[in-house]
């Protein structure tokens, strides 16, 4: 049993996580695997009251789950199992029972961030049906799906206001750039962040990015040239080539409901994968926005708090959303490979 209790682990840390920070560790008592959440490993405005993380560990739930199953274990979970361990997500108890066949297994490895442009062919009735039910088993949370040409193209245009902020907000361009891994050699040593290869820049972009590292060269830019909204603009004309934006929703704003969003999403983002579409998140706006609703902007600007507000209400109306929050944005299409793929450090489980 303990080589399954690794292997399902091992597929637990194949989840997706902002920037790459894989906040996670492992404990194993017999049957039992303990997850926990490490707070430290993401201080970002992104991951406030560890949202952002929670979504990752729902991800890393639904991995395991999956994989419990294909090699014969009924998988217990219990989210937040003692409220005096905050910091213990799940405890997920492993029984023996039938080996199930779980279509999504094999794409744990494959599912990858796709930053590429997409082609925009709208997706077909099969694709869309089966990105729907994933939703089927999860009574707590919901996909909606944007495909009308008009609302991708707004969308993308306005979840691209994350980049804009980006580069105007210091805190969130240093945390943003000391998350950077910049060279092979680093990325080889598995060094926690977001690899440059997997961003897709273009060689001046690249040359660009590494220049505005400086928040002084930066800030210079901004006002000599206006390059944060021109950033933003041409990320937007990315985002706007794909087939359709899909939002995870649920309901409330506890912990739970991020870790259920997180499952849900990682089980749309499977599915993609098995049909042969690339997915990649845009979630900065969202996490933006929900920060902002639960009473803390840390040092964002009022021009940026408003610039938020009226980007979630437009988000939430192409959705048509009226109680839900957002939770999850991934743009899915046909894309060519990624150029990179992101390592992951070996798990840190204690036996
Ligand atoms: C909660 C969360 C938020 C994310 N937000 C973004 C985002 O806004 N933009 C983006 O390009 N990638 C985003 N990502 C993707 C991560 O950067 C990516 O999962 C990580 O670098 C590992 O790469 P992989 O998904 O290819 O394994 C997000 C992932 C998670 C789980």
């Amino acid at each position: 049993m303990l080589e399954d209790i690794k292997i399902i682990i091992k597929a637990g840390t194949q989840a997706p996580s902002g920037d790459n920070v894989q906040p996670w560790r492992f404990v194993v008592n017999d049957s039992v695997i303990k997850l926990f959440n490490v707070p430290e490993a993401d201080n970002s405005f992104y991951n406030i009251s560890q949202n952002a993380s929670y979504i990752a560990h729902g991800a890393v739930i639904e991995n395991m789950a999956i994989t419990a199953k294909t090699l014969g274990y009924n998988a217990n979970i219990s989210l937040f199992p003692d409220s005096g361990k905050s910091n213990l997500v799940a405890t997920i108890s492993l029984e023996k029972g039938n080996t199930q066949n779980q279509p999504l297994y094999e794409y744990i490895e494959k599912r990858v961030t796709n930053r590429k442009p997409y082609t925009s062919d709208p997706l077909n009735d099969e694709q869309k049906n089966n990105i729907l039910s994933c939703a089927n088993e999860f009574k707590d949370a919901r996909i909606l799906i944007a495909d009308d040409t008009k609302d991708v193209k707004k969308l993308a245009q306005i979840l691209s206001l994350n980049e804009q902020i980006v580069l105007e907000n210091k805190q969130m361009h240093d945390f943003l750039f000391s998350h950077v891994v910049w060279s092979e050699e680093e990325e080889r040593q598995k060094k926690r962040g977001l690899y440059i290869k997997t961003l897709e820049l273009k060689k001046p972009q690249e040359k660009m990015f590494g220049l505005v590292k400086n928040f002084t060269i930066l800030r210079f830019l901004n006002r000599l040239i206006g390059i944060s909204k021109k950033v933003s603009k041409e990320n937007g004309k990315v985002y706007a080539q794909s087939s359709a934006i899909i939002a995870v929703s649920t309901n409330g704003d506890t912990k739970e409901s991020y870790i259920k969003a997180g499952q849900l999403m990682q089980k749309v983002w499977l599915t993609v994968a098995k049909s042969g579409l690339s997915a990649g998140p845009l979630m900065g706006v969202i996490l933006l926005s929900q920060m902002i609703r639960g009473g803390s902007t840390n040092d964002l600007s009022q021009k940026h708090i408003n610039l938020l507000n009226r980007a979630y209400v437009e988000i939430k109306n192409i959705f048509r959303i009226k109680d839900d929050t957002i939770k999850v944005i991934l743009r899915v299409g046909r894309g060519d490979e990624p150029s990179a793929y992101s390592s992951r450090r070996d798990p840190n489980i204690t036996f």
